[in-house]
């Protein structure tokens, strides 16, 4: 017999258990679903009377916030009281690359999740379902059951794997209508299998029992890095092939849409770029380097390294290209970047691209101006302080950051297209190439812009896989 679920609690409040849990709340209206985080500014932003200061930037999140919050869906800092009533705890807490020890570099860093479990098991004196949402190296649900049995009050476990699947800046489309659900669970007990299908039945408020698959906890959690390791590796396969077409002529856009247009290979994930960014692609490959190599296999371990070289070599590549195309010296030049976040529609700019290309243009000495229609430049700061050795007094002397993008682009040598802004297609060219210094450049790293429309204004234009 499965558990009629009241009450959810989940743990993190960031790009996943927001979103996640306010269409959980919109969509179950008799659940009361309670998001909890230590991080008290954030839950403050969730709290905010005007919905559009919630921490996150999602398209169409707002309006899920607005229609459940205070209603069924509350964010909170009690994280104790939240654990104690729930009896389905979600765990959505951050698992990134570790920074130190064995493992630097590669594994994920698990420190968080272990808190939560000891948490959980301290607070709890009632029996709960314990879902991992996060990402995780596959038998974590193992350490998991190992400290909420040994550390708990005697009350009983189940844990569930349960990734997400949501990309950022389509997340609310992406949870309300995804490909698939996954649940793993301990399918061969009978407690177990209640458990996944107590889960199936608060997703089958709205989601087709056909599209929720269950399987063994193992495969659940294999098969999440799987999903982020293949997605990437059809990026970086992309990128690899933009560098050959920019020396032969073939244009890489043309290449991707024949290719594209094979079923079995299908057109998604085929956009060259700067280089994939995201606070998931990379740490979850590396993390599953990490595994393969603990296990001894070497070769499974360096076909996906290979991804993340690629991707590093893209970025690389992007930035040495602006700084010979513009007579092999930046220095002291103006240089725009348009666009900081690691793809359209997000605030997030974890890992991405424009961090690394900013990064070598300022050792290059250029005057770098930043354009993003939504990160703050508080944040810009900390990302460079993160990847570089300069301070961040050092990094406000070489860095500004604009808020009009007209103002950005006045009197620069170079404008490179960093995230795919839409709005960046609708700006007024002319007007932007009048008040350039000349030549004036254009380094497309997204593909976005009309090319022949701005050649015919006067830019010199550079696409990524394009000669
Ligand atoms: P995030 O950093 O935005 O949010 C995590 C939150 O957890 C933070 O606000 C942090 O303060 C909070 N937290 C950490 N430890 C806590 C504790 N002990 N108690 C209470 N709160 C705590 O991270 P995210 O992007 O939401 O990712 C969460 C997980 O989901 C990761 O494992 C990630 O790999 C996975 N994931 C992310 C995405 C994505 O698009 N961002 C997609 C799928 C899966
Ligand atoms: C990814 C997965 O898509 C999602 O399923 C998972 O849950 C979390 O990780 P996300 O990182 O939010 O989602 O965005 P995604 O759309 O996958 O883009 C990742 C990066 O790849 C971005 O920098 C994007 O610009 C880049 N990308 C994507 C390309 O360069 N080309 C493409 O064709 C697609």
């Amino acid at each position: 017999m499965t558990q009629k679920i009241k009450n959810i609690c989940c743990i993190g409040a960031g790009y996943v258990g927001g979103p996640t849990m306010a269409v959980i709340a919109q969509k179950c209206p008799e659940i009361n679903v309670t998001v909890v985080d230590i991080n008290e500014k954030r839950i403050a932003a969730w709290n905010d009377e005007n919905v559009e200061n919630i921490p996150i930037y999602e398209p169409g999140l707002p309006e899920v916030v607005k229609e459940a919050r205070g209603r069924n869906l509350f964010f909170s800092t009690e994280v104790d009281a939240a654990i104690e009533k729930a009896e389905m705890i979600f765990i959505s807490v951050n698992t990134p690359t570790k920074t130190y020890g064995i493992g630097k570099g590669m594994a994920a860093d698990l420190k968080w999740i272990e808190l939560c479990a000891r948490q959980i098991a301290r607070v709890s004196v009632t029996d709960k379902i314990v879902v991992e949402k996060s990402t995780l190296p596959v038998r974590t649900a193992e350490a998991l059951k190992s400290i909420l049995e040994n550390t708990g009050n005697g009350v009983k476990f189940q844990i569930l794997s349960n990734p997400e699947f949501l990309a950022e800046g389509t997340a609310i489309e992406d949870l309300m209508a995804p490909d698939r659900v996954l649940i793993g669970g301990d399918i061969d007990t009978v407690e177990g299998k209640e458990a996944v299908q107590t889960l199936v039945d608060v997703y089958a408020h709205w989601v087709n029992r056909d599209n929720i698959l269950t399987t063994n906890v193992w495969s659940s959690e294999l098969s999440k890095l799987t999903a982020n390791a293949f997605l990437a590796q059809r990026v970086s396969s992309i990128n690899a092939l933009s560098e050959l077409c920019e020396k032969t002529g073939a244009d890489v856009t043309e290449v991707a849409r024949a290719i594209g247009m094979d079923s079995r290979i299908g057109s998604k994930f085929l956009k060259s770029s700067v280089g994939f960014g995201g606070s998931c692609f990379q740490k979850d490959i590396l993390n599953l380097v990490y595994i393969a190599k603990s296990f001894g296999l070497d070769e499974v371990a360096d076909y996906w390294e290979q991804v993340i070289i690629m991707n590093d070599h893209q970025k690389r590549r992007f930035a040495a290209n602006i700084v010979q195309t513009l007579f092999n010296t930046v220095s002291g030049k103006k240089i725009t970047l348009l666009g900081w976040a690691f793809k359209k529609d997000t605030n997030d700019t974890r890992e991405s691209a424009a961090i690394a290309v900013a990064d070598h243009l300022l050792y290059e000495q250029s005057n770098v101006v930043i354009y993003d229609p939504k990160v703050t430049s508080e944040q810009i700061y900390t990302d460079m302080v993160y990847v570089n050795s300069r301070s961040e007094e050092e990094n406000r002397d070489l860095l500004t950051v604009a808020i009009d993008p007209y103002e950005a682009c006045q009197n620069s040598h170079a404008i490179a297209i960093l995230t795919e802004w839409d709005e960046f297609k609708t700006y007024d060219w002319q007007k932007i190439y009048d008040h350039m210094l000349k030549p004036a450049f254009v380094f497309d790293g997204r593909n976005i812009l009309d090319v022949k429309k701005l050649e015919e204004i006067g830019f010199v234009v550079n696409s990524i896989g394009k000669n």
